[in-house]
């Protein structure tokens, strides 16, 4: 048996590493380091510092490129196919784990939201596996805008941008969107008293918040949203949207 423990990071902010997560970050001997290119260089600096904070001395970094999802054609093709190259280059960071050796994944957030890490590794043969939870950036907006993510007795939806254009999210009264880079926001627009509650690289040295009635902010968030993007060459955000109930 190989041993792999799935650690969630929390969403930027390296105080968002629980201590659990920190113990199991010592306990690991080699760490997989994800490699998305330039732009996102910044991501996998919060990892190194992390691994310089509180690895043990004799760890290993083994580095692998993530592929590149094919936008081209229909989405649920190159979802299938970007999966099935993700899932090839994780068994063979297993495959290349010493006998005793426990390897490890660092997942942004909670590796349970919106992250394919737990089902890829389930499908590999012979790994015991260890899951570590997180701090998501669903937890980190509401935190950071002081808000609780319902009200009394109410469900609270968490989707993504391609559902809420799809009109999935037209119904809701408190929805969290998130992997949007297209200011999905805007489809609520003409609801008068419908609020927003959006922040851009939560936890993380550029945290930006902005918050109001959509009809009001929407073209501030969309402009603040496109300069740090230009700026940084990346962006990460997620938002609440509140209808009036
Ligand atoms: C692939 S999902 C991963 C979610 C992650 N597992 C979590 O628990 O937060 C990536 C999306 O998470 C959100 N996200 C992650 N980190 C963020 C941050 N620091 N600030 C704002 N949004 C963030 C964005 O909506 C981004 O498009």
């Amino acid at each position: 048996m190989r041993q792999v423990s799935i650690i969630g990071i929390g969403a930027g902010n390296p105080d968002y590493l629980t201590i659990q997560a920190v113990a199991a970050i010592r306990q690991a001997d080699v760490f997989f380091i994800p490699d998305k290119g330039e732009d996102k260089s910044a991501l996998k600096a919060v990892r190194e510092e992390m691994l310089a904070r509180h690895g043990r001395a004799g760890r290993r970094l083994v580095e692998f490129a993530v592929p590149e999802r094919d936008r081209t054609g229909a989405y649920g093709d190159g979802v299938a196919d970007w999966r099935g190259a993700l899932s090839e280059a994780y068994r063979e960071l297993v495959r290349g784990l010493g006998e005793g050796e426990r390897g490890a994944f660092l997942v942004w957030g909670d590796p349970a939201l919106y992250d394919g890490t737990i089902s890829i590794v389930q499908e590999i043969q012979g790994v015991e596996l260890e899951v570590i939870p997180g701090i998501s950036a669903v937890q980190a907006l509401a935190a950071r805008h002081r808000i609780a993510l319902n009200r009394v007795g109410e469900a609270v939806t968490i989707t993504t941008a391609r559902r809420v254009r799809a009109g999935e999210a037209d119904g809701l009264s408190s929805f969290v969107v998130m992997l949007d880079s297209e200011a999905g926001w805007k489809r609520f627009i003409s609801e008068e008293d419908t609020e927003i509650f959006w922040g851009g690289y939560l936890g993380m040295g550029e945290e930006i918040l902005l918050a109001g009635r959509v009809c009001e902010v929407a073209g501030e968030i969309e402009r603040v949203r496109a300069e740090a993007r230009a700026r940084n060459g990346w962006i990460m955000d997620t938002y609440l949207i509140r209808r009036r109930v």
